[in-house]
């Protein structure tokens, strides 16, 4: 694939091929220093026991395909993870429960169980410990619910843009929220500040110099959703392309690791995509190194509405995305609404469905299909990283509630379509 800048033409994305990405070189011992199998292994025998785990749907998007003019787009709705409404559920989670096993153990100089944790029979040990994180809303969730299912404190920052309703969703898992001024990058820092003061564990989904191991071990939470993506896949060919949203990076990143390790040569290609005010992976991706943004990160995505990459998903990027896009809000908005007005409607949040919304303007867009060989035999997986984690604004954008997207349809076999 040459490298270079595509401009979408009059549709408001960019398109950057990355002059770093390498296809025909086996995943390397810089990759496995980001993410290795046997660390994938570790998180899906641990994840998959956990009370309420259940495989997330892959939906076929047929009229996606048609449109986009590709054989086939599956989408894998992450909305009904562990009851959570997002991917991150895999991650924050299987963070904190790591680090509380390896204080137990220590301690007790004896293996734990998932069930001693779950259980809390170690509640002495564990009761005694704090987890703080910065947040948008999702991963803070996440380490809420962890704190809550292994038995220890949480304190989640949350910056000022974050809405009333993400906020009640973390105290839900009675941790103690802190709102902090300034944008996600300024509650990264106060989270920091506070953990260091308070002799707290910063659980972190985002890597800087010498904090890898905790946000390494959030990624490969995240490698669960794939591998399962991967069993799913209903064609003997893999996917040829794959599109997914990039906040800090560290999901697709942790996607991208997991088809390289598994696919090796015959992995899609790989796009990650943001929203165009906060383009943190694909200006790190245009300087070939990382990349800070600043400003007031104004998107609608919340999600994705990050300013600094982070350095672990960095080092994975540079060599496994292929091609980095920023699209504007409204090709979010347009996703949104394109799924919930489905005879089987999906129901998705804001920053779930950046990559279908690349995928329809690239589609449309002769250069841009070109330059990714998007054509008719193209087999393309998207994540949707999550339902209506915020249903005011959900509603707001669709014009109706998730409850009424979902109630609008009953399948056939009498089940409603998964939703947050
Ligand atoms: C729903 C959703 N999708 C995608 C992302 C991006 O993930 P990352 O920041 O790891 O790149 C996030 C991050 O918060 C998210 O909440």
């Amino acid at each position: 694939m040459a490298s270079g800048t595509v401009p979408g033409a009059g549709s408001g994305f960019a398109l950057f091929q990355n002059p770093l990405a390498v296809r025909d070189a086996p995943y390397g011992r810089v990759q496995e220093t980001v993410m290795d199998d046997a660390g994938h292994r570790a998180a899906f025998d641990e994840i998959t026991r956990w009370p309420g785990y259940r495989e997330t749907p892959l939906i076929a998007l047929d009229d996606v395909a048609r449109e986009s003019g590709v054989a086939a787009v599956h989408y894998k709705d992450e909305g009904g993870r562990f009851g959570l409404g997002s991917f991150k559920a895999l991650g924050g989670a299987y963070a904190v429960r790591r680090h509380l096993a390896g204080i137990v153990e220590a301690k007790r100089g004896a293996p734990v169980t998932t069930d001693d944790l779950l259980q809390h029979r170690h509640g002495d040990v564990t009761g005694g410990v704090t987890v703080t994180t910065a947040t948008d809303g999702n991963h803070g969730r996440s380490v809420a619910w962890g704190a809550q299912l292994f038995g220890c404190r949480a304190v989640i920052y949350i910056h000022a843009h974050v809405s009333a309703g993400r906020q009640a969703e973390i105290e839900r898992y009675g941790a103690t929220v802190v709102r902090t001024p300034g944008n996600y990058d300024d509650s990264v820092r106060q989270a920091a500040a506070d953990a260091a003061a308070n002799g707290w564990t910063v659980v972190s989904d985002t890597s800087y110099e010498g904090y890898r191991e905790i946000p390494r071990a959030v990624m490969h939470g995240y490698t669960v959703m794939a591998e399962e993506a991967l069993r799913q896949w209903p064609a003997r060919e893999p996917p040829t392309h794959c599109l997914v949203q990039g906040g800090v990076g560290a999901l697709p990143a942790a996607v991208a690791a997991h088809l390289w390790q598994r696919l090796g040569a015959r992995r899609p290609h790989f796009v990650v995509v943001e929203p165009e005010r906060a383009a943190c992976l694909y200006a790190s991706a245009r300087a070939g190194k990382p990349t800070a943004i600043t400003g007031a990160l104004d998107t609608m995505m919340a999600g994705l509405a990050c300013g600094e990459v982070s350095s672990l998903a960095w080092d994975l990027l540079a060599r496994a995305g292929d091609a980095f896009v920023t699209i504007p809000d409204q090709a979010a908005i347009d996703a949104m609404r394109l799924l919930a007005a489905r005879p089987a409607p999906v129901i998705a949040g804001e920053s779930a469905v950046a990559g279908l919304g690349a995928l329809r303007l690239i589609a449309a867009d002769p250069a841009a299909r070109a330059a990714l060989r998007l054509g008719p035999d193209s087999r393309v997986l998207l994540f949707g990283s999550e339902g209506a984690t915020d249903p005011a604004l959900y509603a707001k954008i669709v014009g109706r509630s998730p409850e009424a997207v979902a109630g609008a349809f009953i399948s056939r076999d009498g089940t409603q379509p998964a939703g947050d």
